[in-house]
């Protein structure tokens, strides 16, 4: 099986809406958490988190929003649940995002999408050190 990063964005903490997002994780068949943390996310682990879209015009607004208030950060493991976590999320803007996903439930505005998931294995390892260095 595999795990992912996954990030409940300020917005969605800010909002009360951990448990909601949780929620329907915790309840897709066979997938577990095996890590979860509230944390405020320093600027350091956010540049190298978004490295690749540096200089991007939402770059800056995007490290300001995500250093804003607490995050939640999980590992969740299971079957595909990378591709299964982006399915969750829905696409990056909320208004194209159909609802029945998170960002299509709950979001409107690109920036305050809610919820991080990793795109890819490689993401994954990438951002699971980041974020759990010490997890096995
Ligand atoms: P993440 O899971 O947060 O990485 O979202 P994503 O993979 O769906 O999107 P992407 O990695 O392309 O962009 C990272 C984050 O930057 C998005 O989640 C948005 O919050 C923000 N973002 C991306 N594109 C835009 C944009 O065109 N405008 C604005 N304002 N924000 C953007
Ligand atoms: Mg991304």
């Amino acid at each position: 099986s595999q795990r992912t990063l996954v990030l409940l964005k300020p917005d969605a903490v800010a909002r009360g809406l951990i448990g909601e997002i949780v929620g329907r994780v915790e309840r897709k068949a066979g997938w577990r958490i095996v890590a979860m943390e509230l944390r405020t996310l320093d600027r350091a682990t956010l540049e190298t988190h978004y490295a690749e879209h540096v200089g991007r015009p939402f770059y800056e607004p995007l490290l300001d929003f995500m250093a804003s208030g607490p995050s939640v950060a999980l590992v969740v493991e299971g079957e595909r649940v990378i591709e299964g976590l982006r399915a969750l999320a829905g696409p990056t803007d909320p208004i194209a995002a159909a609802p029945g996903s998170i960002r299509g439930d709950f979001g409107t505005i690109v920036r305050e999408n809610l919820i991080h998931a990793s795109d890819s294995e490689e993401s994954a390892d990438r951002e699971l050190k980041i974020f759990f260095p010490g997890l096995v």
